[in-house]
């Protein structure tokens, strides 16, 4: 049964969105971006390029951030979990083509020919492979009873060093300050 104290640090947890289940983690990491993604094609449609290029860069480094933890943390625990090679393999792949793009867009001046399509191509690769992560890659890896808890906390470690390193966004410094 669970205490009243625990419910109501649960309700703490939630409202911070700072849970520290690894899965829960990568999904709201997932939402943020896929609605900054829909931001930027609204943007796009409308001819709106105010501020444009700042919610591109944050894109860009919410996405270094979050391949960088799976990569080094989530995917290794969940490969030595389930027997699932090409699943894992695939997803590196599919990192690495998202990790390209960036580099292109990066590179890019706002006004380039390409660069709401480069954007509207990652944004679409992304989608993708959220959806077989989470469809595939995250309910089996719940099903294999990991310790996504202890792997939620070295993850949440790991973001705030990175996001140090990346000299995080404005949003994430803006949750940062929300916090303290
Ligand atoms: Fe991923
Ligand atoms: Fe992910």
């Amino acid at each position: 049964m669970r205490t009243e104290a625990s419910r109501q640090s649960q309700k703490r947890r939630s409202k911070r969105g700072a849970s520290t289940d690894a899965i829960a983690m990568l999904k709201q990491d997932h939402e943020k971006v896929l609605d900054m993604f829909k931001k930027f094609e609204r943007m796009v449609e409308k001819e709106d390029d105010e501020g444009k290029s700042e919610l591109v860069r944050t894109i860009c480094q919410e996405l270094k951030i979050h391949t960088a933890l799976e990569e080094e943390i989530f995917y290794p625990a969940v490969r030595g979990a389930i027997e699932e090679e090409l699943l894992m393999d695939e997803a590196l792949v599919e990192h690495d083509s998202a990790k390209s793009l960036i580099a292109q867009i990066e590179e890019m001046q706002e006004g380039d020919e390409r660069y709401n399509a480069t954007v509207t191509v990652l944004g679409e690769y992304i989608k993708h492979h959220v959806n077989e992560e989470q469809k595939e890659m995250f309910p089996k890896a719940k099903k294999a009873k990991m310790d996504l808890s202890s792997l939620g906390e070295e993850m949440a470690e790991r973001k705030k060093a990175l996001q140090g390193e990346e000299g995080g966004s404005a949003e994430s410094q803006a949750e940062e300050a929300e916090r303290q």
